[in-house]
This record gives structure tokens, sequence and C-alpha cells, in this order.
């Protein structure tokens, strides 16, 4: 016996040293999706295709600059209801790291729309893949701990276009690695940046180098703002010495290698987070590898400039690490961070050296979803049919999306409502496991060959409809399935059912018992005559439930949501989404309101609340609750639904912070209207000359907040969209304010919706007179600079609260702020211009001519002489941080009506003694200490 269980380890352990040898990493799986063949990449990666998926297509792509193999072939799902799912074995409690890729390579021949689509971790939303370059691979990534032998990755909800995804990459981690990850259990993490400063090349560092096979991107690579605002005198510098490293999840040699190093003191970055903003994990790595002298130091601080409390704590390399060339990683396992991320590494005072960065690393924390209660009842139906498709559906039985044959409802963790396997050739004994969905509101397993008894449901309460006809089904009508409480059909005829009828169903149950040739009618003749009557009575409530649900379903033909008990009342259940023509030609990303829902919000268009050249605005709220701007557009000659349905699927591609949330339209009886947040503080027009009284207005402080805000809006209009965005019509009716007084953009993207209905970019000139840029005005060439000059003029009417036109304000021969401001300016005088309703300690003046002089800047006559928009945030920034400095050293920081109250109260004069650029924060320090890991 112990010989023999010796025999057995040996060969155990022999089968595995043999496995391990051959795999070159171990834990590591690598599908090529779309693939037909197995193969071995350059980097020693062993890929394997995906053809045991039964569903999707593979597709190839051609003429694509990417070569590698695996980039060559991709696997699309249809864009319908459904999701699309890969199972992946895996090993309770170890770490992972998933990846998926997408290269879209136009696989689809569409030149309409580029696809957009979920992706989930089982029941968990992982990301929204947003295609935006035909060649440009999308990438996610997450790191998990497996807590069940498989996780799957689900493809679904496709906006536009097809799901499809290229790659699959599942990377066993080291059981320390990202263990300072909190709770687990409850969260993922979701990588948003993992990045290589002072990288040799554009090119990516991984495996081999990192055994693990992380990313780590170049801090070369172009993307759209992504690292730029790069400092001043950064330099990139290199060793080829080894770099110490104790611990397995830093970063491997080659990324520490190299680093970036701010010669003038300072390094900054601003870059997107994907995902953000959020609570996250973010990290960064340093080593000295530059040779300093004895006496030499390398000390710098953290600044996040919305954030000054992180400033506190202050890196010191050599005190870290005691010695060069050794890795020191702090960081914050637990930080808030905002979509676009400004930072900036300063030197302290005391240092004699900049400050270094060799790599840095964020991620997002990503709460699970507990998917539905029946998942593990529903894995078993399954597992009965393992052979057949649709129960090879994989993830969640009910999210993101529920298989085809199930529906759920909409609790937070879903519940299993409808079992859908009429005519599926299944055999055999009813699932027994069925009777544990206790949510369960119809059962269809009519036409199989299902043998055996009728289980007992007396555990699933809710059950309304029962269809187990034409099957082989033996033994006795259990009498607990009768007695449910809410049951309104029964079929039961053609089997082979025994015993008697049950005699206590409720009078308004539709039931059907007959061609059960041994089952026996109980009583006596009137009963069967009112099964019968009961039957065609049926039938009518039938016929008239069927018209009505056609009725209701035609009405909200336009609303995109499916499920819900409405709906169970319609049968067959169509398991296709339903959706408007509209959207089906054209697969948008927009919502569809319907005319009827945007009547019911806006109360049939009762308050109008703005107007413009693009139509008039009305307040409204959703049965939801939510708080909405309705535009209807002026322009009813919208050549057709589609070129309608192009604008707004691009508009709703655009998501910023600082931009009016776009949130769908609706196009009705030749109205086409567009639907957007509502921002509860109005215009910034009205803020600073409309109704609100003069001693209300907006400080000085907030003035230059709400610019800031702005121009990070239209910097990313500019920037960060593809193809760019021209605003064209900037000013200060189109600054919108919400409840906490940020600022948002808003008609950005629309001047295709403009009375005149051309779309030609440059054979009309578009804007408002006093904003218009006098070059476009002349040429009608179109650039970001126009905006530019109108964001100038915007600046000049904050510092002055002039209108930028008027025939009053100017003095003689002169209307336009433009003109006025330039005149003072260019003499000294900028307390000319200032807003009288600025009281004088409200502002430095220090921040108003920095102000002043980037405002002249932007209304240069050429565009190529005004800055960029990212060159007007930043000296806004600085003017910001002046103004902080000034406030604090003044005694308090002023909030938007903090000057009102400031004026009343008695400055305290202990804080005087603070005075400082940080002592206005009180903070929590153990919250922010930095964790070195
Ligand atoms: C992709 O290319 C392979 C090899 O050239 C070919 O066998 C396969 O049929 C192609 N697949 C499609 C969908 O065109
Ligand atoms: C190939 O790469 C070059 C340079 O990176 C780029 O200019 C070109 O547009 C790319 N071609 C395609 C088809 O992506
Ligand atoms: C996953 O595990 C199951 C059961 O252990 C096994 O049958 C299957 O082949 C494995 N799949 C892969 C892709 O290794
Ligand atoms: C589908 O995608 C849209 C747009 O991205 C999103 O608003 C919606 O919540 C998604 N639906 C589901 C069920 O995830
Ligand atoms: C991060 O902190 C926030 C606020 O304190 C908390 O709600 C959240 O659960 C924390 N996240 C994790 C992953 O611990
Ligand atoms: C059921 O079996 C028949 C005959 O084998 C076949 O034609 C049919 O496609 C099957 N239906 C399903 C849903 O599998």
């Amino acid at each position: 016996m112990v010989r023999i269980s010796l025999l057995l380890l040996c060969l155990l352990v022999s089968t595995c040293l043999f496995t391990s040898s051959s795999a070159q990493a171990p834990g590591f799986v690598s599908l090529d999706c779309g693939g037909a063949e197995p193969f071995t990449d350059e980097l020693g990666l062993k890929w394997s295709p995906d053809n045991h998926l039964i569903y999707g297509e593979t597709a190839n792509i051609s003429s694509v600059n990417e070569t590698r193999t695996q980039y060559t072939t991709l696997r699309h799902f249809p864009a319908d209801s459904r999701k699309y799912c890969y199972t992946l074995n895996v090993t309770s409690r170890n770490r992972y790291l998933i990846r998926a890729t997408f290269l879209y390579g136009n696989f689809d021949n569409s030149n309409n729309v580029y696809p957009k689509f979920d992706i989930s971790l089982g029941a968990t939303h992982w990301a929204t893949i947003v295609i935006s370059e035909t060649y440009i691979i999308e990438t996610a990534e997450l790191v998990f701990l497996a807590s069940s032998p498989t996780v799957s990755v689900c493809l679904s909800n496709a906006t536009t276009g097809q799901p499809f995804i290229s790659t699959l990459e599942l990377r066993q981690l080291s059981g320390s690695m990202y263990g300072s990850m909190l709770s687990e259990d409850r969260f993922y993490l979701s990588v948003a940046a993992r990045i290589n400063f002072g990288a040799e090349s554009e090119a990516s560092v991984r495996y081999p180098d990192d055994p693990y096979d992380r990313i780590w991107e170049s801090d070369l690579q172009k993307k759209p703002n992504y690292l730029v605002d790069v400092a001043a005198g950064t330099v990139r510098v290199s060793t080829t010495l080894p770099i110490e490293s104790r611990v397995d999840d830093r970063p491997p040699q080659k990324v520490m290698q190299t680093a970036v190093v701010g010669t003038n003191g300072s390094l900054t970055y601003r870059m997107n987070l994907d995902g953000f903003p959020g609570f996250g994990w973010a990290f960064t790595y340093f080593a000295e590898i530059e040779d300093l002298a004895e006496d030499e130091s390398r000390k710098f601080r953290l600044v996040l400039p919305e954030q000054p409390e992180y400033s506190k704590s202050v890196v010191n390399i050599k005190e870290n690490t005691q010695r060069p060339y050794r890795v020191y990683a702090p960081g914050y396992p637990n930080i808030t961070l905002p979509f676009v991320l400004n930072f900036r590494f300063a030197k302290t005072a005391d240092s004699s050296r900049g400050p270094i960065l060799n790599a840095m690393e964020i991620s997002k924390y990503l709460r699970k979803s507990d998917g539905s209660v029946d998942a593990t009842v529903m894995a078993n139906v399954a597992s009965l049919y393992s052979s057949t498709e649709w129960a090879q559906e994989g993830g969640d039985p009910c999210s993101p999306s529920p298989w085809s044959w199930v529906q759920c409802n909409s609790d937070p963790q879903p519940r299993v409502v409808a079992i859908k396997l009429s005519s599926m050739n299944l055999t055999g004994n009813i699932p027994s496991d069925l009777v544990k969905l206790t949510g369960l509101v119809e059962l269809w397993l009519d036409g199989n060959s299902f043998t055996g008894p009728i289980p007992d449901f007396s555990r699933c309460p809710n059950l309304e409809i029962i269809h187990l006809e034409n099957n082989r089904l033996t033994g006795k009508i259990p009498s607990s399935l009768t007695k449910l409480p809410n049951l309104k059909e029964l079929y039961l005829q053609n089997n082979v059912l025994t015993g008697t009828i049950p005699s206590d169903l409720a009078k308004d149950v539709i039931s059907n018992f007959s061609g059960n040739l041994n089952l026996e009618k109980s009583g006596d003749k009137g009963k069967k005559l009112g099964v019968i009557i009961g039957a065609s009575v049926g039938a009518f409530v039938l016929l008239i439930a069927t018209i009505i649900s056609c009725i209701v379903m035609c009405k909200s033909k336009k609303n995109n949501k499916l499920g819900k008990t409405s709906e169970l009342t319609n049968r067959p259940l169509p398991i296709q989404r339903v959706s408007s023509t509209l959207s089906e030609a054209h697969g948008d990303a927009a919502h569809c309101f319907t005319l009827y829902e945007i009547e019911e919000a806006t109360k049939k268009f009762e308050k109008r609340i703005g107007s413009g050249g693009f139509g008039i605005v009305y307040y409204g709220k959703t049965r939801e609750g939510k708080e909405i701007a309705v535009k209807v557009l002026a322009n009813n000659s919208y050549q057709g639904k589609r070129e309608f349905a192009n604008e707004v699927t691009l508009l709703s591609r655009i998501h910023h912070r600082n931009l009016v949330q776009f949130l769908g339209y609706c196009q009705e009886e030749g109205k086409n209207m567009l639907v957007y947040e509502f921002m509860h503080n109005g215009t910034l027009k009205e803020h600073l000359y409309g109704v609100v009284p003069r001693d209300r207005r907006i400080s000085w402080i907030k003035r230059l907040e709400i610019a800031e805000d702005a121009a990070r809006g239209i910097e990313y209009l500019h920037t960060g969209c593809v193809p760019a965005i021209i605003h064209r019509d900037l000013k200060t009716s189109n600054i919108l304010l919400d409840k906490h007084m940020r600022a948002k953009v808003s008609d950005f993207g629309l001047s295709k919706f403009a009375v005149d209905g051309t779309s030609h970019v440059s054979s009309i000139v578009r804007g408002t007179v006093g904003y218009l840029d006098p070059e476009y005005y002349i040429s009608q060439q179109l650039t970001e600079k126009s905006d530019v000059y109108s964001f100038g003029v915007i600046l000049l009417e904050l510092m002055s609260g002039q209108e930028a036109i008027s025939n009053e304000s100017f003095g003689v021969n002169c209307r336009n702020i433009v003109q006025w401001a330039k005149m003072h300016i260019d003499n000294g005088d900028i307390r000319g211009i200032i807003d009288p309703a600025l009281a004088e300690d409200d502002y430095s003046l220090q921040s108003m001519w920095k102000i002043a002089e980037k405002a002249l800047l932007c209304v240069k006559p050429h565009g190529n002489m005004r800055p960029s928009m990212s060159e007007v945030q930043k000296d806004i920034q600085d003017a910001i941080r002046i103004e902080k400095e000034a406030l604090a050293a003044r005694g308090g920081i002023s909030d938007e009506f903090s000057r009102s109250s400031a004026h009343s109260s008695s400055l305290n004069m202990g804080m005087l003694d603070l005075a400082g650029s940080q002592s206005y924060v009180s903070i929590d320090e153990s919250v922010l200490q930095p964790t070195a890991r």
C-alpha cells in the first residue's frame, strides 16, 4: 500500500516537474482570440487559440502595423442583449492579474461607428471598452484574488458596433504581491496606469523582464492627454548598475534603471486616469541612480493641486534606502484621485537636487458585485446539460445581463424570476434544483421529453405561470402545485400523469389537464364545464392581455430597458433587445428618450430655463428623480434621422467632469431634443452681471476656480477628444455652474445642430459677437485657437464684470471689452478694469496681473500668437495658488460666499501666527502619511 502511494507520489511529482519545465511561465494563460493554431511568441509566451468557444465568429485583420500574431485575429459577438463569456481555470485563494486587449482593425468594415461595449469579470462590471481608433490597442487590466475555481470574463451591452476581443491573458502573481490591497473580498484593483519613467524607447517593459508580465508603459508613449505638461528642466537618466529590491511586487530592474529628474526643482505631469474619479491605490517607485556626492541630498514632496494635504510628507531617498540603487516605494493604499490627474514633485528648500521618479502604479478600487443569489443553483442546473450550447453561456446567470433562457429581477442581488426552456429536447427528470429558485415567477419547460414526477414547488411561492405540457411526466399532480398562492396558469396537458385532477384549484387559474389518458376528473360534470369556461375566459383574458401588452410595447418602443414584471405578462418573451429602428440602423450609444418621457419630465415643457442659438431649454425631472435640462433644437429641418443619430452618438462619447453631461436625445414628431444634466446654479453670465444682486457676486478666487474648470473642459475638447472638438461658441452663458459652484462647459459639439443646418466647417462663420475670433471671421479657417480667443474674452469679463459688448460701459468709440481692457492694461492701469463689485481685500493684484496678461495673449489677432488651453490653464492655476497663499496670509481661505462673512467677522488674530501656505488645512495626518512598501 505504502509503495503504491509512493509510486503515485513519484508519478505526480514527475508529471508536475515535467509540465512546469515545459511551460516557461506557470500560471500563465494566453488566449489568442479568433486564432486557429497555438504558437509561442518572441517573448516566449505560449498562446493558445480560443477555438473551444462555441459563440462568436472569428475575423482576420490585415494591413495593420501591429504584426504580432495574436493581433492578426479577433473574435466578435452579436450586438444583442446577451453576454458572451470566456471561462478560465484558476486556483482559489491565489492572486491573479487578468488582461483583455482589443485591437479593432475595422474588422466589421463599418465606416459608421466604432464599437463600444462592456466587459465584466463574473458579475462585476469591469470596464466599458470604447474604441476610438482603428489601430490602437485598448487594454483593460485587473488584479483579483480568486474565490472559486473558475473566473469568467464576459462581453456584453454593445451600444455601438459589435463586441470583440483580441487577447485574454491571465497571470498568476506571487502570494505577497499587492498584498497591501485592502478589503480584497469586496474589491478588485483595476489598473489605470503603470508607468516606466525615463524609458529609453516607446516600447513597454514586460515578460520576461517582469516575471509576472505586468506591462510597464513607456512615458514616451503618445496618447491623448497622457503625461503632458512636463516641467521644463525634466531630464532622463539611466544606469546599467543592478538595482536592489527585496520584494517581488516592485518594478523589474529594467524599469528602475531609468528615471526622470527635475533639474529645475520640479517634475510635473498631467494624465487621464480611466475609471476615476474614485478611490484608488497609488504607489511611486524611487531609486537613486545618480551618484550624489556625500554632502548632496535629494528631498521632495508630492503636490496634488486639489489636495494640498498630501504635500506634507517628504520623500528622502537617502534616508529611506541608506544607499543608492535600492528601491523605495512610498504610496497610498487608499486615496481619492480625479479623472484628470495633475501631479508635481517639488524639491524641498534644503535639498541640493531636484526630484527623481522611476516608476508609478495607480489602480482603482472596483467594488465587486455579488451577482445573483441563485448563481450556485443555476450553475448546478446548467451542469446537467453541459453538452448543450445554452448551458455554456458562463458567468453569472443574471449580471450584467441574464443568460438567454433566464430572466432576473432588478434587486441589488438579483433573483431568477423566469426559466424558459420550451422545446429544447430535454430528457430525464425535471432538475430538482429548480425548486430552490425561491423567487421564480415563470417556469417554461413545455415541449421537451421530461420523464418522472413533477417536483414539489412549495418553496417557490411567487410562481404564477407553469408550463409543463407536452412532456412525458408521470405520477400524480402534487397538491402543493395547485396551492401556490399566486398561481395564474397551469398547463399540464399531453403528459402521462395519473391520479385525479385537483379540485381545489382557485377559480381564476387558467389550466389545462387534457391529453393525460390516465388522469381522472374528480367530482361531477359541472367541474369539467368550469374548466372549459375557465379556459375560454382565460383565452379571452390572454387575448386582451396580448393586445394591451402590444400597445404597451409599441408605446415604449424606444425604451431600451428589458425585464421587470410588466414584461412577464408578455408571452412568449422576446429575448432580443427592444430597440428603435433608429438605433438598430445605427447602433447608437446615446440613450433615446420617448416624447412621452420628456413630456412627463418637463410637465409638457412648463418651465423654460434658457434659450440660445440652438433652441429653447426646459427644466425637467425624470421619474427616477433626476433633474434634467431638455434642449429643444430650433433646427427642425434636420436632414435625416440617421444624421441626427450620428451627431448624438458623437456627443455621447464626450465625457469630462468639466463638460455638461449629455444624457440622451429624443427625436419624435418632428422635434429634435437633447437631454443634459441640470445645472443648479445657472450660467456664469447670470452670476457676473445678471439677476444675482451685486453684493452676492462671486469672489475673485471662485472666479479663478470657475475659469480653471472651464479651461479644463475646453482643453479636453481640444486634446482629449479624437478628432479634436472646437467649441466655436464659448461665452459666459455657455459656462454653467453646478450645486457646488463648479463650472462645466455646455453646448460643445453642437455646431452641426445650428439653425441654418449646414455642416460644412468653413462655409459659415458661427459664434457670438464679442467672442468671435477676428482671424476666423476673416479667413473662415477654424482652429482651436478660435476658442482660445473666446476664452480670453471670458477672462476679461471675469476680471471686470463687464459684458463683452456694451454701448455704454467702455466710453466713446469703444464697444468692445477687448479694446477697452487692452488700453487699460497696456497703460499699466489694471485697477481701472477690475470689477467694482470685488472688494479691494478680496483679491491680490499679482494674480489679477497674471490673468490680465494671459487674457491679452489669448485675444492676440493671430491664432499662432495665442497660447494653448493647457498653457492658459497653468497660469490660472498659478493665479489660484497666489491667491490662496495671499488669503492664507490674510487669515483664512475663502470659499464662494465667505467674502461677505469675512467682512463681518473680525479676523481671528491667532490664525495669523500660522500664516503660511499649509496652515489653512486641518488634516488627519495618519490617513495622509504614505505607506512605504
Ligand atoms: C483567417 O485567415 C486564416 C489563414 O489565412 C484562414 O484559414 C481563415 O479562414 C481566415 N478567417 C476568416 C474569418 O477570414
Ligand atoms: C503605422 O505606424 C506609423 C508610425 O507609427 C503611423 O504613422 C501609421 O499611421 C501607422 N499605420 C497604420 C495603418 O496604423
Ligand atoms: C479547467 O478545469 C476543468 C476541470 O478541472 C477541466 O476539465 C478543463 O479542461 C480545464 N480547462 C482548461 C482550459 O484547462
Ligand atoms: C450599457 O451601456 C450603457 C452605456 O455605456 C450604460 O449606460 C448602461 O448602464 C449599460 N447597461 C448595463 C446593463 O450595464
Ligand atoms: C477607501 O476609503 C473610503 C473612505 O474612507 C472607504 O469608503 C473605502 O471603502 C476605502 N476603500 C477600500 C478598498 O478600503
Ligand atoms: C431537437 O432535436 C431535433 C432532432 O434531433 C433537432 O432537429 C432540433 O434542432 C433540436 N432542438 C434543439 C433546441 O436542440
